[in-house]
């Protein structure tokens, strides 16, 4: 029987395996789940396995934070060992965190073959630790799973053969499908105070927007403007708390909650009436949902959630800037569809790519 390993490390891949391992498991394949530990906090990590239904990880490697040379150094060693004890015959990655391009580069030094879910994404700016994970990935993986068309393109403009790339659709919808229907969306919002279509959800975490004192003061000027309209829920992710903290400045309106649970998320994007926001998964949500999004960063990586989605990028992050973003958008979002294979079916035409590959040369 093959035998399959996927790896996990932070929070955003754990919505992009959870639809793929049921299905395989579903298979009765042979799969093993290797967490590194990149995220390691209950509300970064466990909360998600217990939302999306993952079971277990049958190893962690415990890597928990570090500099990217550290980090990468970590999961790197810590596969080599794993991937050498199991010998899948496929390992298969996700997203563009540290511990995806580590997890790879182990592989296929021990020439295990690699298969990339969320293939071919590029924001162009090679600034984005991601982006370079992104490129490296895709380079190294025997398969690459494309979530939109312009991902294919992008890999043929790299000189990646038509062969290994795979256009499978956008496997974040299938957790939200799955979840959308079970998140208890009148109790969420009574929980947090608010009422369906009358507030705005922010997160931030990037280093561009939250490292340097004078951009973050600058953001949370236009977000306490906002705020005192339309009540902001700012879940806020560990390194956006501890620069906040740093910071000392007090929000007045702007209501700075803990990380939350994939349930909540699903449930207070689903009544926004805009996201104000530096990830990557939002942008995509809100574009399924139909919800205006507002991404403060000057390029992204999903740029169908601009063509056909609810997106709009500011690259200004001046106070000034957000306002202006913020009184043009709030209303948009209307004529937006839905990209081509964003139907919650991605793990099946996933699972159906790897069957047909196994039967295949297996080229690495
Ligand atoms: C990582 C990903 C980023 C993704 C983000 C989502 C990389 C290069 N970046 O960034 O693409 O959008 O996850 O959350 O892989 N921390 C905790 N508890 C945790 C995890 C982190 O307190 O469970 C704190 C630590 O102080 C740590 C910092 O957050 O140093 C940053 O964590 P790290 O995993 O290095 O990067 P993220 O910013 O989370």
């Amino acid at each position: 029987m093959p035998r399959f390993l996927h790896v996990v490390g932070a929070r955003p891949n754990f919505m992009k395996i959870a639809p793929l391992l049921r299905e395989m498991d579903g298979r009765g394949w042979d799969n093993t789940l290797v967490h590194t530990g990149q995220h390691y906090d209950e509300d970064m990590s466990a909360s998600f396995f217990h939302d999306l239904d993952i079971r277990a990880p049958d190893v962690n490697l415990g890597v928990g934070s570090g500099t990217h040379a550290t980090q990468t150094a970590a999961v790197l060693t810590g596969m080599e060992r794993v991937l050498e004890d199991v010998r899948p015959d496929l390992l298969i990655v996700v997203g563009d965190v540290n511990s995806t391009i580590a997890a790879a580069l182990a592989a296929v030094k021990l020439h295990i073959p690699v298969a990339h879910v969320e293939a071919g994404l590029r924001s162009g700016d090679r600034r984005m630790p991601e982006e370079i994970n992104r490129i490296l990935t895709d380079q190294l993986s025997a398969l690459c799973l494309t979530p939109s068309r312009d991902g294919d393109e992008n890999l043929l403009r790299e000189g990646i053969g038509e062969d290994r790339i795979r256009f499978v659709g956008n496997i974040m919808i299938d957790s939200l499908h799955y979840s959308v229907h079970r998140a208890d969306k009148a109790g969420t919002l009574a929980r947090y105070g608010v009422s369906r279509g009358e507030y705005g959800l922010v997160t931030l975490h990037r280093p561009s927007n939250v490292d340097h004192a004078g951009t973050l003061s600058g953001i949370l000027d236009a977000l306490e403007r906002i705020a005192e309209d339309l009540p902001l829920l700012f879940p806020a992710h560990p390194r956006t708390k501890a620069r906040l903290e740093a910071l000392g400045r007090p929000l007045q309106h702007v209501r700075l909650l803990d990380p939350f649970t994939y349930l909540e998320m699903v449930a207070l994007l689903e009544g926004a009436a805009v996201v104000l926001t530096d990830s990557g998964g939002l942008q995509e949500e809100s574009t399924a949902l139909g919800v205006p999004c507002l991404t403060l960063r000057s390029t992204t990586e999903r740029p169908i959630t601009i063509t056909q989605g609810t997106n709009v990028l500011v690259p200004d992050r001046s106070t000034a800037a957000i306002l202006d973003a913020f009184a043009s958008q709030r209303n948009a979002g209307e004529g937006a569809t839905l990209p081509d294979g964003w139907d919650g079916r991605t793990a099946g035409r996933i699972a159906d790519v790897f069957a047909e590959w196994l039967q295949g040369d297996r080229a690495v």
